[in-house]
């Protein structure tokens, strides 16, 4: 591992937009720490993408954020962690914090009728990674999941509360109501946004788990136990890059976050891949062929 400077900031990426919901609760948590956020907007959604393409993604995107300087990297998508999170812990050379990890152990602490319902992007529905996870700390636990893959652009399109989205919802969340599921993960950055949507549906006494929150606690323990807090006492900066800047992001990100936001950045990512040249590419060819 490189030597790593405390007071670097924390990295955090994601597709697009949902990857705030964990900035907003890691700022909650860590209000001293300065956050780089890459939004692979152009590329978005992963949810549907092949595993290959995902795990290429997420080392591109990870790269973005060394050479920002980041001590370590939250990976705030479902998608990449149901795919590539293995990767990346083993060929970065900083800390790699997931999402699913978190998400599905506070699931299984959370429910009292050992029923646990998981939504997420048809990619994580399929890699099964969060029922693995549960079953490993409670096989007596009854898991039913569905893939959601209409509610990433509804919430990229802002629709929170929105008719459209209820109907959409109420589709998707049926078997969880036939099956008395107690707790539900939202396994995708993004849902945490529409979750008051998904609450009136399922009730109020469904507890949802929101793996974002649950991640923050991680990193905070993480920085905690590692000596890896931030020196600075001033209020933690936010920046945030993404790969296209459509005219509804800024608006959606500060309604979201509830702050305004100063620093939003369009790059162009193919450009900056161009540049890598192609000894990366070569390197990702690498440990892609290994991991079939
Ligand atoms: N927000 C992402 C996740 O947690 C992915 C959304 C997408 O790009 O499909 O899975």
């Amino acid at each position: 591992m490189t030597l790593i400077d405390n007071n670097s900031p924390i990295g955090v990426f994601d597709s697009g937009i949902g990857g705030l919901t964990v900035v907003k609760h890691l700022r909650d948590l860590l209000p001293h720490e300065d956050i780089v956020y890459f939004g692979d907007t152009a590329r978005l959604p992963y949810g549907t993408k092949s595993e290959d393409v995902v795990k290429r993604f997420a080392f591109e995107d990870s790269h973005f954020l060394l050479e920002h300087g980041v001590k370590i990297i939250v990976v705030a998508c479902n998608t990449v962690g149901s795919t590539a999170i293995h990767l990346l812990e083993e060929h970065l050379d900083i800390p790699v914090i997931g999402v699913m990890q978190p998400g599905a152990d506070a699931s299984v602490n959370k429910t009292k009728n050992k029923k646990i319902g998981v939504i997420g992007t048809s990619t994580t529905i399929r890699s099964e990674k969060y029922k693995q996870r549960i079953f490993e700390l409670d096989n007596s636990i009854n898991v039913v999941d569905q893939a959601c893959p209409l509610f990433v652009p509804l919430v990229e399109e802002g629709f929170f509360e929105d008719e459209a989205t209820h109907l959409i919802a109420k589709r998707y969340l049926e078997k969880f109501i036939e099956n008395h599921v107690d707790t539900l993960i939202l396994g995708c950055t993004h849902y945490p946004m529409i979750k008051n949507t998904l609450q009136r549906i399922l009730g109020e006494d469904v507890v949802m788990v929101d793996s974002g929150e649950e991640t923050a606690k991680v990193v905070k323990r993480y920085l905690e136990s590692n000596n890896l807090f931030s020196s600075k006492s001033i209020k933690s900066g936010l920046k945030i890059y993404v790969s296209d800047l459509s005219h509804k992001f800024q608006e959606i990100a500060e309604r979201f976050l509830q702050n305004s936001l100063s620093h939003i950045e369009t790059i162009d990512f193919e450009q900056f891949l161009l540049e890598k040249g192609k000894d990366f590419r070569d390197h990702i060819n690498k440990i892609l062929i290994k991991d079939i």
